[in-house]
């Protein structure tokens, strides 16, 4: 599977990593991610330039990583600086290290040309640091999913209705019709379900008495970051679509990690406009996301084994998957813009010399 290389992921909730030395798959890519001595995170390919034993399984001097097996030793920009048994370093002594950055309790890391790497485009939302708001994270989800059809499931508001109906749905929203619109390099889809029943989240949370305006929003950041801003608020209110901080706001976040092609970590959290402070309601709206995420993974996964078998016919595609097909077409734009670079920047091997 071809991936976007020219991008932020998340590598891992700040928590995922500290001093030991673990090795995390990241497109493909295996890499070795470590605290310094100062905290901050370091990211290097996973394997010896020697004889291809991954550095994870190399003990620390420092912040310095000595090979376990005849002790090159790196240091954090991924440079050479000790072979054991000889005093010239070779050339082609390094690893890759990935440009990380840290911000909000999440790792993010950039899978693509190092000069590339612009910190001012990693995800970020006011709410994270407005008192207002909390947040707070929930798991690391593993599911066994190409992440196209795990982002396509996170700009897809029509499924809630049936895939999660005793948590974020119900059979009020079936027949209500999506929208969908695109802010620059976002694609939104999202829908209004007026003067209905609370959903199992908002009887829950919301301690709403009669029923509910509710909407839901899902924000796709290309590639891999969605933004489900979802509420309820009195029909009685009759709230305007921007007024809904005068609801109760919940932003479920999910952050998508392609690990292989067959494999997605999907590291989830949320931030909420109510319930400040309060640990149990925070355990609680986790265990309603655990609930419904399970759902998800269930339907992605026997998704993805059908996905894998010989098709008869072309999938067929209706009103409500347009979220989805403008997600599809943008990823192979930006695919299709990874591979003219190429091109460009490296010469055909063709034309170049070799004595
Ligand atoms: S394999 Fe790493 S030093 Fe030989
Ligand atoms: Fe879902």
């Amino acid at each position: 599977m071809e991936f976007i290389r020219n991008a932020w992921y998340v590598a891992g909730w700040s928590s995922e990593i500290d001093q030991e030395l673990r090795r995390f798959t990241i497109l493909d890519d295996h890499i070795v991610l470590y605290r310094r001595q100062d905290g901050s995170v370091v990211g290097l390919e996973d394997r010896c330039p020697h004889r291809l034993l991954p550095l994870s399984k190399g003990k620390r001097i420092g912040d310095n990583i000595q090979c376990g097996y005849h002790g090159l030793t790196f240091d954090c920009s991924g440079k050479c600086v000790r072979v054991p048994g000889q005093n010239n370093l070779p050339a082609s002594a390094y690893v890759d290290a990935y440009p990380i950055v840290e911000r909000h309790n999440i790792v993010w890391i950039w899978m693509g040309d190092t000069e590339k790497a612009d910190p001012s485009e990693i995800f970020d939302m006011p709410e994270f640091t407005d008192p207002a708001w909390e947040a707070h994270q929930g798991d690391a989800l593993h599911l066994k999913s190409n992440y196209l059809n795990v982002a396509e499931n996170l700009v897809d508001p029509a499924h809630v209705s049936f895939v999660h109906p005793t948590t974020l749905g119900n059979s009020a929203s079936e027949n209500v019709p999506v929208h969908v619109s695109t802010e620059g390099e976002t694609i939104v889809a999202w829908r209004w379900i007026r003067d209905a029943e609370p959903i199992g989240f908002f009887k829950k949370f919301g301690d709403f008495k009669g029923n509910v305006d509710r909407w839901h929003y899902y924000y796709l950041h290309m590639p891999c970051t969605a933004v489900i801003d979802f509420g309820s608020a009195p029909t009685a209110d009759a709230i305007a679509e921007e007024e809904r901080n005068k609801g109760v706001r919940i932003f479920a976040l999910h952050f998508m990690t392609p690990v292989t092609g067959g494999h997605t970590i999907d590291r989830w959290m949320h931030l909420r406009n109510t319930a400040l402070g309060d640990e149990d309601a925070a355990a609680n709206m986790d265990a309603m996301f655990r609930i419904a995420f399970a759902e998800d993974k269930a339907i992605l996964e026997a998704v993805q084994q059908e996905e894998e078998r010989p098709a008869k016919r072309r999938p067929l595609r209706i009103a409500i998957d347009k979220g989805p097909m403008v997600y599809r077409k943008r990823i192979n734009e930006l695919l299709e813009r990874e591979r003219i670079h190429d091109v460009a920047s490296d010469p055909s091997p063709a034309f170049v010399y070799h004595d």
